[in-house]
């Protein structure tokens, strides 16, 4: 079992610390900044934000107080719905590397499918940004690629122009929200699955059945959360902003959840909330 210092590995052969420190919903300025220094000074080298969570200058000035150095960090943000096409994709690339503070990002993401501004031309306006993305790979800014939300009919969209396959899926996974469909084609694509909301948003720490269970094991709910991510082989991306739960969030290496508890936390239906719809989002 991979541990905090360890990596997976992507199709490309990049090497991707196996978990990340979520971002979305963290305030932009000091809180980002605080949060993301806490982290890895907690330990995490990877850092998960998006041009959409408005906090990518935040989150660069934390890596920058961190005082680790930019090798040493994996470094994700993702390209928001209105910037879909050729052109913005590449400027609002460049846009977030300014905020970022930084010349190169680790992966970028396309954040969702079928933003509202593209819905009824999505399968083209992915094609163009694809095209973009797969550019700015290949000059060295962006080292990996990849999409987030994707169902499959996305993806089998995307692989009909695509020159270069996506190396990471991220979606929303937890106990309970395990998005069979959507997992298997992915995995069989090469992909790594990206666990955002480990902690179904904070919906999990509700659940009296994961209480017990953290109970058994002398573990918290969000320690047994992020553990279950790692042993169904995803790559979790807790968020918090305070610097104790950071800690705590990876104290996850030094415990086993037997197969039994396994499949009762995979079956707890809904527990922690379900996986949107990505065709159907207001945004
Ligand atoms: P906070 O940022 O105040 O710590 P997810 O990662 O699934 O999106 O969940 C994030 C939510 O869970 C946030 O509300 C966060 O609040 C909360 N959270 C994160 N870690 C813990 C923890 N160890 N204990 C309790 N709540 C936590």
């Amino acid at each position: 079992m991979a541990n905090v210092t360890e990596f997976l590995t992507l199709s490309n052969g990049v090497k991707i610390p196996s978990i990340g420190f979520g971002t979305w919903q963290t305030p932009e300025g000091d809180v980002a900044t605080e949060a993301v220094k806490a982290a890895i000074e907690a330990g995490y080298r990877h850092i998960d934000t998006a041009q959409a969570y408005g906090n990518e200058r935040g989150v660069g000035e934390g890596i920058r107080r961190s005082g680790i150095s930019r090798d040493e960090l994996f470094v994700t943000t993702k390209l928001t719905n209105d910037n879909h096409t050729y052109e913005i994709t590449k400027s609002s690339f460049e846009q977030s590397l300014k905020d970022l503070g930084l010349d190169y990002v680790d992966l970028f993401l396309v954040h969702w499918p079928r933003p509202m501004k593209f819905r009824d031309c999505w399968e083209k306006a992915n094609a163009e940004t694809w095209k973009a993305m797969e550019e700015l790979y290949e000059e060295g800014k962006i080292r990996a690629i990849g999409v987030s939300n994707f169902m499959p009919k996305h993806l089998s969209a995307l692989l009909e122009t695509a020159k270069i396959a996506p190396m990471v899926n991220q979606i929303r996974l937890c106990p309970g929200c395990t998005q069979d469909e959507i997992v298997n084609y992915s995995r069989d694509m090469g992909m790594i699955l990206e666990a955002y909301s480990p902690l179904g948003t904070g919906k999990i720490f509700d659940s009296e059945e994961v209480k017990s269970l953290a109970a058994k094991y002398g573990k918290s709910i969000a320690q047994i959360s992020i553990r279950w991510s790692l042993q169904m082989g995803f790559l979790p991306l807790p968020k918090s902003v305070n610097a104790d739960r950071i800690r705590a969030n990876l104290d996850v290496f030094d415990f086993e959840l037997s197969d039994e508890d396994m499949s009762f936390l995979t079956g707890l239906t809904g527990v922690a909330g379900g996986a949107p719809d990505p065709d159907n989002m207001p945004f």
